[in-house]
Parts: structure tokens; sequence; C-alpha cells
């Protein structure tokens, strides 16, 4: 999809693609005479500089997986479809570990080379700025588990029976190629084939399921476009089941059977917290939704994934299934343009938090406020400015970004303040926003100057005197 983050990185890219150029690595076109030049390494995101690539669009992933849980073994084909944003020579994308069997461009056989997360393809005949190209990459081994800086995993983690794959900030790129950058959103097709008996459950719609030769395959289609740290796999045991919202949209959860009797009053409520996001935050943008909970010691935290969030069963209560279903607006439709806007998405998760603790169960949105104010821990940094990494997933980020919204809504009113989150979410849907962009689009909205507010509550260094 069209993503609007590479309106900021295209100036850098084309710079230092030139350079390479220049540099004399630079190749000469095919039958066209174009002159392309490699895509870039990376997007320049603040935090992961050569996370994502440069010089295409991704439109649409088409995985063919086989997983053997005995042997943690998965094959892939990885067919991406995309669109060349310069006249390219050749392009990266990212993949961690595996080993890669062979590519091929539209066809016909490419180069493909290893460096690192990096792996380049180097198609026969240069690709034409604007053309549309399929790149299909073969690949197998055993996908890595990536200890972050916070200590926290991702990647693909192992289980018990299978295993279980979650991509916040960069762990996706363990179990497919591609454009692992949130700026660059694809529809998606996630065929899995895995031993008969065991489930495959990944986002979006089950649109097949066969037997055959003892091994059972599920595919699995997202219609809507969706940042790769938000794709998910889960093989495993589990108890699927489907059922619909009163609104009609399809609801499938999968639970691990060792912890589907401490789920399962939680789960019969996914209605309900779905009725209470689209009253707040406007129209549901997906078309399906549903949670897949697993036991304490397969994952240490939830994930918003996309339609589909992941709950370890400890973690899976009321707040967090609030916290996890308010991402699919606020994250998973309207997605950072770059790791440091992740703000934007915890921020409005975790208000949302606070607003059914209010509207549901009267505990007025001041008291968790003033227990976020309190803690030093959340004035370390300003959300938008987390010093590195580890700090991406901090307090601030989360709790003095509730904060931050907070101060908008007692600035300009509940009404107003509503308002203004719905039209966010509509404007921004299914894109990528910075913080800029937000800050922005309250002021023009509310017709209000909001500098100060801004100052102290998102940009200051220091915490304020108590409101
Ligand atoms: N974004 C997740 C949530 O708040 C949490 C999360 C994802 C996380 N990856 C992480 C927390 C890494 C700490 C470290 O719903
Ligand atoms: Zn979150």
């Amino acid at each position: 999809m069209d993503p609007r983050a590479f309106s900021r990185t295209a100036a850098p890219a084309a710079a230092l693609a030139l350079l390479v150029l220049v540099g004399g690595t630079g190749c000469t076109g095919g039958d066209t005479g174009v002159r392309g030049t490699p895509g870039a390494v990376g997007l320049r995101d603040p935090y992961f500089p050569k996370l994502g690539n440069g010089g295409y669009d991704v439109r649409h992933y088409d995985l063919t997986l086989d997983y053997d849980p005995a042997g943690d073994r998965l094959k892939g084909t990885a067919e991406i479809t995309a669109r060349a944003t310069q006249d390219l020579s050749a392009f990266h994308l990212d993949l961690r570990g595996m080993t890669v069997e062979g590519a091929t461009v539209d066809g016909v056989k490419a180069a493909a080379n290893r460096a690192g997360g990096e792996l380049t393809v180097r198609p026969r005949d240069d690709i034409d700025k604007g053309a549309e190209f399929r790149t299909v990459i073969r690949y197998s081994g055993t996908p890595e588990t990536i200890i972050g800086p916070d200590k926290s995993e991702e990647g693909w983690l192992p289980t018990e029976d299978g295993g279980l794959a979650v991509g916040e900030p960069t762990g996706s790129s363990a179990w497919f190629p591609g454009n692992h950058h949130p700026s660059d959103k694809a529809t998606y097709d996630i065929e899995v084939t895995v031993p008969k008996g065991l489930k495959a459950v990944s986002n979006g719609e089950l649109t097949g399921e066969r037997t055959s030769g003892g091994r059972t395959t599920f595919a699995w289609h997202e219609a809507q476009p969706m940042a790769s740290y938000l794709a998910t796999l889960a093989v495993g045991d589990f108890r699927v089941t489907s059922s619909r919202t009163p609104a009609g949209l399809p609801v499938l959860t999968a639970v691990d059977p060792a912890v589907a009797k401490d789920s399962a009053a939680l789960l019969g409520r996914i209605p309900e917290v779905m009725e209470w996001g689209a009253k707040n935050f406007g129209p549901y943008p997906f078309s399906s939704t549903g949670a897949i909970v697993v036991p304490t010691d397969e994952v240490g935290y939830a994930l918003e994934t996309q339609s589909r969030p992941v709950f370890p069963v400890d973690q899976f209560d009321e707040e967090t299934l609030v916290h996890e279903i308010a991402h699919q607006w606020f994250g998973n439709s309207v997605s950072p343009a770059s790791w440091q806007d992740v703000w934007l998405n915890e921020s409005f998760a975790t208000y949302a938090e606070w607003l059914w603790m209010e509207d549901v169960h009267g505990t007025p949105v001041r008291k968790p406020f003033d227990a976020a104010f309190a803690d030093d821990a959340n004035w370390a940094f300003p959300p938008a400015d987390p010093p590195g990494e580890e700090d991406l997933f901090g307090g601030p980020v989360y709790q003095r970004g509730a904060m931050v919204l907070h101060k908008v809504r007692q600035a300009v009113g509940d009404e107003t303040f509503f308002s203004v989150v719905r039209g966010w979410a509509a404007k921004y849907g299914h894109s990528n926003a910075t913080t800029d962009d937000f800050v922005t689009y309250v002021e023009v909205e509310t017709g209000q100057d909001l500098t100060e507010l801004w100052d102290v509550w998102l940009y200051g260094d220091k915490k304020p005197a108590r409101p």
C-alpha cells in the first residue's frame, strides 16, 4: 500500500541510490535502456534505520507455509506483489535467519544474497519505476526467537506443540521476508500446513481448510492493509470458535485447551467491547474480530495482532482486552509512520482503558490520570521521543501519552474531543500518521491553539506542577 512515510524518506533514499551509482555498482538497465539503481537498504527509521526497504511499495503478501512442530522447522514460499517507486536494479527484503533456497522476479530466476537481516534480490532485468512486479522467495529453517533490548521475546516463539509468531516491533522478519516497516502496509493471504490434529490460526478470515495425507492446510485472508508487525500465526492444539457480533461481524477465537476454562467468560464479552469501541471511535476498520489466548509461559505480553489479538492467559483481563481491541483503530488502522510515533498507538489504547473504566465501572478518568501523573517513571522522557529502542514501550509512551489525550479532552470538552477522536480514526484510517499530523489535526479540527498543552504534556522534559 502507498506508505505516506515514503514521501519523507524518498529524497534521502534517492540521494543514497545516486551515491551507490556514482560508486560504480549501479548497473545498466535491460531493453528499456533505463538505468536502475538499487533500492535503499532501510527507511531510516529513527530506531531501526535498516528496517524496511526503499524503492518499492508492497501491495500484497501471499505466504504459503509449512510448519513441522517436532523439528521446529518452517518451510515457506513468499510471493510478494509490489510496485517499484524508482527504476530498480536490485532491492532489499528484511529476513532474519532462515535459508533462502531461491528467488524469482516476474517468473525469472533472480540472484539472492544475504547479509545480516537483509536479503538482496537482483533481477535479471531492471524494474521500471511505477511497474508492478512479483517476487517469489523460497526459504526454510528454524525461525528465530528475537530477544529485544528490554528482554522481551518476539519473532517466532516455539511452544509445547507448535509455535506463535509475534512481531512488534521487528519480529515478523523471523518468519517471512518482506518490507518490515510499519509505513508499508499490504494485504495478506497466509496459508499454513500443519500436522493433522493441530490448528494454524492467523489474521483475518479463514477462507479454506483441507486435510490430506495426514496434514491440514488452513488458508487465511486479511483484506485490509496490515503493517507486518501485526501479522500473527499460532500453531498448536486450539479450540476454535466462530460466531458473530450483534452487528454481524465474524468473531473467531482460538484458545489453548489448557486455558479454555479461565478465558471463556471474557471471550464472551468481545462483542460488547467491539460495540463500545465503535460507539467511541467510529466504525470498526476490519472484516472480522476475535482473540488468541495461550498459556502464560508462551508469551510475556498481549499484542494487538490485526483483527485477532494475542493474549497470555494471565493478562487476559477486561482492561487488556479493551486495550488490544482499541489498537485495532489506533495502531492497526491508523498506523505509526515510524517507530517514533508509537505513542500514537499506546496513548489511545491506554486512554481507552481509562474511558472503559469510567463508562462501564464508574471510575472517573481522573483516578488513573492522577496515578499516572504521580509515578515519576512516566516522566522519564517525552512520549514522542523515547531515548532508545529499549524505551519504545516504556511508561511515558503509554501513561504519559494517555495523559496528553486527557489534557486535550479537558481543553476542548467532551463533545469536541470524541468527534476529534473519531475524525482522526476516519481521516488516517488504513494509513499512517506522524506526531505532527496529530498535533495539526487536533488544532485544525478544534480551532484552538494548544501550543502550551503540547509544550508541557507532549514535548516537555520536566514534570509540570500537579494540575
Ligand atoms: N504493543 C503491545 C501492547 O501494548 C505490547 C508490546 C509489544 C510490548 N511488543 C512489546 C511490550 C515489547 C514490551 C516489549 O499491547
Ligand atoms: Zn498497546
